[in-house]
């Protein structure tokens, strides 16, 4: 089954005034009109085309996430490695947005994979968040690190150790999590393509999102439509591409994101100047126009309002012109760190 998209009409969220907040909530003012295109995933939840994303600036989070909330976004995306899930939690009671009003999606992180420790996982970030589900669990990285309390288990010669179980086991403790209720959906995170064919092999559950790398300058265009064709819906990661200095200062960089920020490109300039919109709204407005969901991250309170004014139609000859931007160029590729050839029939791999 195929992802569909829908634009909410009525649906189009107006919230004015004060709305009834949960117990022990502050009430919370909205005067903004919020408009959301949505996704429906392959189990039938529906996702805001536009999310939150909260990697990096943990101690600024909360602010950040309640002035998202207060814009309208009505997607947060977190996980358990960012150590952002406690502030999110506070965010969310501050702001008192309904949970049902609510898409929010957490990772497993790579310590946690053994299946007896998937659910005491899930059980820590839903105390964190503040709510008894989460709506899309994901599996942050096909590699299984050793399993305990160590988060980055490296051996005295520094390379990261492995544990004894394989992202198929994690993946099968994950699908009874669904039968429990406590996740409405799961999906994955940074696998291949031979990976993702494994858990249809392997599993009972096709994965409803594959949260990836994704933007002009790594558009992946046989992958998408391979998995869009399995029914599994894209989010883009940095969508901003090398806007994260991250990829510029992290180890592990291959110095690749050392080049022009995407959002300096002349093309996404030249787009938005024609749609009244900055390059980087262009840059989420081409994932909305292929199908799918973007989740830009900011902390700075007029870039987290445009960028959930994205959503707007963007030509042929734009998508065209967007479409040679393609270098093939990822920037999130831990494979050296993580003692595991990630992405490796991708696109961009770091072994090509
Ligand atoms: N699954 C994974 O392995 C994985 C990997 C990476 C990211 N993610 C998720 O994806 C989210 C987004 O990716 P990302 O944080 O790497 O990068 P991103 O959202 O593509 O870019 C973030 C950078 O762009 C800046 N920015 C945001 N909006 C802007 C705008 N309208 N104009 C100009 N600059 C703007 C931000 O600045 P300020 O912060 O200064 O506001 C920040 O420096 C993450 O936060 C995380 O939730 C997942």
């Amino acid at each position: 089954m195929n992802a569909r998209s829908s634009t909410t009409t009525l649906s189009h969220l107006l919230l004015h005034g004060v709305s009834r907040p949960q117990t022990g909530a502050l009430p919370r003012l909205f005067s903004r009109a919020i408009s959301q295109k949505t996704y429906t995933l392959n189990n039938g939840t529906k996702l805001p085309a536009i999310g939150f994303g909260t990697f990096q600036d943990k101690e600024q989070q909360e602010g950040a996430v309640y002035a998202a909330l207060n814009a309208g976004f009505r997607h947060i995306d977190t996980a358990k490695v960012y150590d952002t899930e406690e502030f999110i939690g506070r965010a969310i009671r501050k702001a008192g947005v309904p949970r049902n009003e609510l898409f929010l999606t957490t990772k497993l992180w790579c310590n946690d994979f053994h299946p007896d420790d998937v659910e005491p996982a899930l059980d820590e970030t839903l105390s964190k968040l503040r709510t008894e589900y989460i709506d899309l669990f994901l599996m942050h990285y096909p590699c299984t690190f050793k399993r305990g309390s160590e988060r980055f288990p490296k051996g005295e010669d520094g390379i990261m150790q492995m544990g004894e179980t394989t992202y198929v086991d994690t993946w099968r403790a994950m699908e009874k999590l669904v039968q429990k209720g406590k996740a409405k959906a799961i999906g994955v995170s940074n696998f291949s393509k031979g990976e993702v064919i494994n858990l249809f092999d392997h599993g009972s559950i096709v994965p409803a999102v594959h949260q990836m790398e994704l933007h002009p300058y790594l558009q992946q265009k046989s992958f998408v439509e391979w998995q869009k064709s399995k029914g599994i819906h894209m989010m883009h990661f940095s969508p901003l591409a090398n806007q994260n200095n991250f990829y510029r200062d992290i180890y592990w960089a291959t110095g690749k994101a050392n080049t022009t920020h995407l959002i300096d490109e002349p093309i996404l300039k030249e787009i938005g100047d024609k749609h009244g919109k900055s390059p980087a709204q262009v840059a989420l407005a081409w994932g909305l126009a292929n199908g799918r969901s973007v989740i830009p991250k900011s902390v700075v309170d007029w870039q987290i309002k445009q960028n959930l004014e994205s959503d707007f139609p963007l030509d042929e000859e734009d998508m065209e012109k967007i479409g040679s931007l393609d270098k093939g160029l990822r920037f999130n590729d831990p494979s050296s760190a993580y003692n595991w050839k990630l992405y490796s029939d991708l696109e961009g791999a770091w072994s090509k």
